[in-house]
């Protein structure tokens, strides 16, 4: 795979300097757009690299550039096709350690099977803890994610891990639109981080408790914690994957008189049948960010990608150069700002 990216990026502020020329920026078949996008940001192109399957679904991968003592950035979120992500990622983290790169960094922007997170009932696995030992066994020196399931999913790695969030990137969002009446619903999963963004936002937060049917992707939805009549309402998740949960949240929530919902999410996994149970709702819009590619099929109106690419290129200059990435957590920031000026293409509006 070649890079296309321009050498400068969307601002035009950052001409690309010695010191983003030092990073090899390297992508799988996972979200090449996305590492497009990072490479754009941080005034660098696109490592060269083969990545590709044979007939019998063996995968090839060959790193066309030399890169002994390199500092390395792969970016390979584990989205569709989820176990061919997982593999290519190992792969190419094996094709980099053989090729005596100095550090390797898995950029994972959206973490597969992170839902599996502990043995919650008799004889199943712990498939997220199986996945960073694998990433670290390939040869991973560290990990740069965003927006993990469960903030544990950290514990489960013996190599530094960098968790990203895009609550302030999407607050920012809703802020800007300045929506009167708010209020902030999320599950009980993500509160902590709901609790965030709904403070941004300065409205009130409330809970919805929810409980899956079995081992199905059906979640069924118990009560409403919280004060929403009368009021607009943000539904808030790390994810939208077939759209369950979000699809009983808004039903729930126009029985208790919320007059406009909206609905954002880092990862828009959008399996099937998200994209109908949306276009059926009376969802006003959904905002997600592209950890997860949005194929052409899935395009609506209602649905607004903003891109996370600034974030990863900072997060990634800064673990070059050995700077802190705390900064990078603060809504003050002004790349936040930034991040809205780029379209889904990744050009300056
Ligand atoms: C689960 O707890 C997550 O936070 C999301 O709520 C879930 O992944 C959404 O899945 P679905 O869209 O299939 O209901």
């Amino acid at each position: 795979m070649q890079s296309t990216a321009p050498d400068v990026n969307a601002f035009g502020a950052r001409e690309p300097g010695r010191e983003n020329e030092s990073i090899c920026l390297y992508t799988g078949n996972a979200n090449p757009d996305l590492a497009g996008k990072i490479a754009a940001y941080l005034g660098t192109t696109l490592g060269r690299c083969e990545v590709f399957e044979f007939a019998n679904e063996n995968i090839f991968v060959k790193i066309l550039d030399n890169v002994r003592e390199r500092d390395v950035f792969l970016v390979q979120p584990t989205c569709s096709p989820v176990q061919k992500s997982i593999m290519e990622l190992l792969i190419m983290i094996d094709a980099f350690k053989r090729a005596s790169a100095g550090r390797i960094t898995a950029v994972v922007p959206y973490y597969a099977y992170g839902r599996s997170d502990k043995k919650d009932q008799p004889r199943v696995p712990i498939t997220a803890r199986l996945i960073a030992d694998m990433i670290s066994v390939a040869g991973a020196d560290r990990v740069l994610t965003m927006d993990l399931h469960q903030g544990q999913i950290q514990g489960f790695f013996n190599i530094p891990v960098d968790e990203l969030t895009a609550v302030n990137l999407l607050s920012e969002y809703f802020v800007q639109k300045q929506i009167q009446d708010l209020v902030v619903v999320t599950d009980l999963g993500f509160a902590k981080r709901a609790r965030a963004f709904a403070e941004l936002l300065d409205a009130p937060l409330a809970i919805i408790e929810k409980r899956r049917v079995g081992n199905s992707d059906r979640a069924e939805l118990l009560n409403v914690i919280g004060e929403v009549r009368g009021r607009r309402a943000i539904v808030v998740d790390d994810e939208i994957d077939t759209g369950s949960t979000l699809l009983e949240t808004v039903r729930a929530l126009e029985r208790e008189g919320v007059h406009e919902i909206y609905a954002c999410a880092t990862h828009g996994v959008l399996s099937s049948p998200a994209i109908e149970r949306i276009s059926e709702s009376a969802l006003a819009e959904v905002v997600i960010t592209d950890t997860i590619p949005l194929s052409a099929a899935k395009h609506l109106p209602r649905v607004k990608v903003l891109t996370v690419a600034p974030l990863i290129g900072e997060a990634i200059r800064r673990i070059h150069g050995g700077e802190s990435v705390g900064a990078l957590f603060s809504s003050e920031m002004k790349l936040v700002q930034e991040m809205l000026l780029w379209d889904h293409d990744g050009e300056a509006a």
